[in-house]
C-alpha cells in the first residue's frame, strides 16, 4: 500500500465518538479499540453428529478467532487479522476454501476470493484460480500492488507468480469427503435428467454438513485501533458448479464489501447473494435509511433474501458486530476489545 493510502488509513480515527441514527434517534457511540468476526459457512448443518465431531469444528473456530485476536490486541492491522484468520481456514480441510475446496462439475477446484478496505475503498479479487494455495493472500496482493480490482483464471495465476504468492498442484485440494459429495451430485443430476444439482445429501458422519457443501465459504471482518474497516472472503464455490461459474464472493459489493461505515462478508447460495448485491445493500441501507448495522443485516436476511439462502457477518466502524443467518446454522465466531467473545454453529 502506498504511503498516501496508509496516511489516510491512519487518519481514519484513533478514537471515534460519533452518532448513528436509528428511527430518527441519535445515539452516541464510542468506538471499541478493535472488533472481529469470522464465518466458516452457513447452511443446513447437521446436528446429529457425535460430540467429538462437533467439538472439532468449535476448536477450529476458536483457533481461527485467537489468531485474529492476537493480531488486533497487539496493535496489528485489520488487514493482517483478516488475511491470517482466512489463511488458517483456507489451510483447514474442514472448510470450503483453500485446502478443503469443493469439486467442480469437471472434477477440478476453482477458487474465488476478495479483500476490501472500507476507509479507502481499495479492493482486490481473484476468481477461478486452480493452483493458488491461499486465494485471499492473492486478492490482498491484487489490491495492494495492481491498478486493477479483479484477476481471473490463468491471468490471476500469472499474477500470483509475479507477486510471489504460493501455487500448488490441483491434487493439493483433494479431500475424500468433497470427492464423494461431487459423485452424489453427479448421480443426482443424472436422475434429474441433467438438472444441475449440488444440493444433495451425503452421509459423511465425520463432517457436519449434509447438504452437498452448497453453502461453504470462509470470511472475516475486522476494525482495528486505527479505525480501518476490512472485509475478506474466500471459497471453493459450490459442489458441481459448471465450467467458469463465478459466485458472489469475488464480486465486490455482493459477497464481500467494505465502506467507511461497515465491512460485510456473506456466505450461502452465491447466485441469490449476488442478485441482492448483498454487501452493498447493507452499507447503503445503513447510510440512506439511515439504520443501525443490526437493522440493515436483518433487512437483508429477512426482507431481501429468502429463508435457507445465506448467512452474514459484519462489523461497523464503532466495532458493533452482526452475525446471523436465515439457515439453521453458520460456523462463526466474534471477539472485541471489551472482552465479548462468542463461538457458535447453530441458532
Ligand atoms: N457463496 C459461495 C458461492 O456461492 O460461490
Amino acid at each position: 500500500m502506498g504511503l498516501g493510502k496508509k496516511f489516510i488509513g491512519l487518519l481514519a480515527i484513533v478514537l471515534v465518538v460519533g452518532c448513528t441514527q436509528s428511527d430518527g434517534q441519535q445515539e452516541q457511540q464510542q468506538k471499541k479499540d478493535w472488533a472481529l468476526a469470522l464465518h466458516g459457512g452457513a447452511g443446513a448443518i447437521s446436528e446429529d453428529r457425535p460430540d467429538s465431531v462437533k467439538q472439532a469444528y468449535f476448536d477450529d473456530l476458536d483457533e481461527a478467532l485467537t489468531i485474529g485476536e492476537d493480531i488486533l490486541s497487539n496493535g496489528g492491522s485489520a488487514e493482517d487479522a483478516v488475511e491470517k484468520v482466512i489463511n488458517y481456514m483456507e489451510d483447514n480441510p474442514r472448510f470450503n476454501a483453500g485446502k478443503g475446496a469443493v469439486f467442480t462439475h469437471d472434477g477440478e477446484h476453482e477458487l474465488d476470493a476478495a479483500f476490501m478496505i472500507g476507509n479507502t475503498r481499495e479492493a482486490g479479487a481473484v476468481t477461478g484460480v486452480k493452483t493458488v494455495k491461499n486465494p485471499i493472500t492473492l486478492a490482498r496482493k491484487v489490491m495492494e500492488t495492481s491498478e486493477h480490482v479483479m484477476f481471473a483464471t490463468e491471468g490471476a495465476e500469472r499474477y500470483a507468480d509475479k507477486v510471489g504468492v504460493e501455487r500448488v498442484d490441483q491434487d493439493y485440494f483433494y479431500t475424500e469427503s468433497r470427492y464423494k459429495a461431487l459423485q452424489r451430485a453427479l448421480e443426482q443430476e443424472k436422475e434429474d435428467d441433467g438438472k444441475q444439482s449440488s444440493l444433495v445429501p451425503y452421509e459423511d458422519k465425520t463432517a457436519l454438513y449434509a447438504d452437498g457443501e452448497k453453502f461453504g465459504t470462509v470470511g472475516c471482518v475486522a476494525v482495528d485501533k486505527n479505525g480501518q474497516i476490512v472485509a475478506g472472503t474466500s471459497t471453493g464455490g459450490m459442489t458441481n458448479k459448471k465450467f467458469g461459474r463465478v459466485g458472489d464472493v469475488p464480486i465486490i459489493g455482493s459477497g464481500t464489501y467494505a465502506s467507511d461505515l461497515v465491512a460485510v462478508s456473506m456466505t450461502g447460495w452465491g447466485e441469490k447473494i449476488m442478485r441482492a448485491v448483498s454487501g452493498h445493500t447493507v452499507s447503503a441501507y445503513m447510510k440512506y435509511k439511515p439504520a443501525t448495522l443490526e437493522e440493515a443485516g436483518d433487512y437483508l436476511l429477512q426482507d431481501v433474501l429468502n429463508p435457507g439462502e445465506a448467512g452474514m457477518i459484519a462489523v461497523d466502524k464503532y466495532g458493533n458486530i452482526y452475525m446471523d443467518m436465515n439457515t439453521n446454522g453458520m460456523f462463526r465466531g466474534s471477539s472485541d476489545s471489551e472482552g465479548n467473545r462468542e463461538v457458535a454453529i447453530w441458532d
